[in-house]
């Protein structure tokens, strides 16, 4: 253990206090989005946290300064005792989230966690069953998820319909705003593909085009002054469409951190994919002590390990250099700065690649699959 905290470059780093904790209670689901945000390696069942090692986890989150938890997946519904998973997150005095594709949850279930759960993310795949059921993969997925809404919103969940948008369904981004607006939701989330992991695999069906990217923020802004005071629109534009990075997780390591279903604790959700990086499990070692000392937390901490041209860039600490997952996809090197910058030297070819991956036909499909299953 170091007794100060260094980045890769043994700069001394400031630790702060962790707010929001994500965790994949499974990677288990019965969707198999081609976009999942899951690891392209999935963990088995049998290595997940049991519900009393999620609970004491919670109780440490709670403790180090964590206010809110999103209970995600996989699909956590498909976890039995998901119930008990989310009482203890209620009982540590966490605002509890669950991000759900709503497969797998019943009345019965939903008015269990009446109480428990404060609120309620609803994913979307598309606005009618013949799109929904395409992308999901699953027969029969969109006329659940309207089922699920609707006892949703009687029991009084506030909720938010998280409606991932890509080249096949973001032309029917108005149908989604009004069906969000006639379930009764609070906030509509309109976020597009991130183009790692199992979207990276989808890259030519999924790629939205330059001219749906600015239709969709005219559809947006429009409906923003429509629906002020009744309902909250975000809107997360393709990566490349932008000419700065967004500061992923607010910054690696300062407010955010996630925890994978077998208990490695993460300073992202796609963090394992950054070769050289050490995890430490939640079953080896007390969490503080992780988000303090964990080599994987400390090496991008900060600003001070920052190559040109974050180095000297004026928005170093708006942005923090981007994304260290897609510099490690993109650029092949996760300290360098995220190619979806416009001053990142590998930005032209990744926008020149978007573009023909953008004009392709090609809509076949590899949908997420536990490794054995898979269809590539
Ligand atoms: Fe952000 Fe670096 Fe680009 Fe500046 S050069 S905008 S700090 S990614
Ligand atoms: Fe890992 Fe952005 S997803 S830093």
């Amino acid at each position: 253990m170091n007794d100060v905290p260094r980045d890769i470059q043994g700069n001394p780093v400031r630790v702060g206090l962790p707010m929001a904790m994500l965790a994949e209670l499974t990677h288990r689901c019965p969707l198999a989005c081609p976009y999942c945000s899951n690891p392209v390696e999935l963990a088995r069942v049998q290595t997940e946290l049991t519900a009393a090692e999620w609970g004491d986890a919670f109780r440490q989150a709670a403790d180090m300064g964590v206010l809110q938890v999103h209970l995600s997946g996989g699909e956590p519904a498909s976890r039995r005792d998901l119930t008990e998973i989310a009482t203890a997150a209620h009982d540590a005095g966490l605002y509890v989230n669950l991000i759900t594709s709503g497969i797998g949850l019943t009345q019965a279930r939903l008015q269990e966690l009446d109480g428990v759960v404060d609120h309620v993310q609803l994913s979307l795949q598309g606005i009618d069953a013949e799109m929904a059921d395409w992308i999901s993969g699953y027969g029969g997925s969109f006329a659940r998820k309207m089922q699920v809404a609707e006892w949703v919103r009687q029991i009084g969940f506030p909720m938010t319909l998280n409606a991932v948008v890509h080249r096949q369904n973001l032309d029917r981004l108005p149908e989604m705003i009004d069906l969000a607006e006639r379930l009764g939701c609070r906030r509509i989330e309109v976020a597009t593909v991130q183009f790692h992991g199992w979207a990276d695999l989808n890259r030519r069906p999924l790629m939205p085009t330059l001219a749906q990217a600015q239709r969709a923020r005219e559809v947006v802004n429009d409906a923003r002054k429509r629906l002020r005071g009744v309902m909250v629109i975000d809107y997360v534009p393709a990566d490349h469409h932008a000419a700065f990075p967004k500061a992923c997780m607010g910054g690696w390591a300062s407010t955010g951190l996630n925890i994978a279903p077998d208990g490695v604790v993460l300073p992202c959700h796609a963090a394992q994919t950054i070769k050289g990086l050490q995890f430490q499990n939640l079953r080896d070692a007390p969490l503080a002590d992780i988000w303090r000392d964990g080599p994987a937390f400390n090496a991008f901490r900060g600003t001070a390990w920052l190559p040109e041209p974050c180095a000297t860039c004026d928005r170093r600490e708006v942005d923090f250099g981007g994304c260290r997952c897609q510099a490690m996809a993109m650029a092949g090197d996760p300290t360098a700065t995220d190619p979806v910058c416009s001053r990142s030297s590998f930005n032209a070819r990744l926008r020149a690649e978007a573009e023909a991956d953008a004009a392709s036909d090609d809509i076949a499909l590899v949908y997420r699959r536990m490794a054995k299953e898979r269809r590539i």
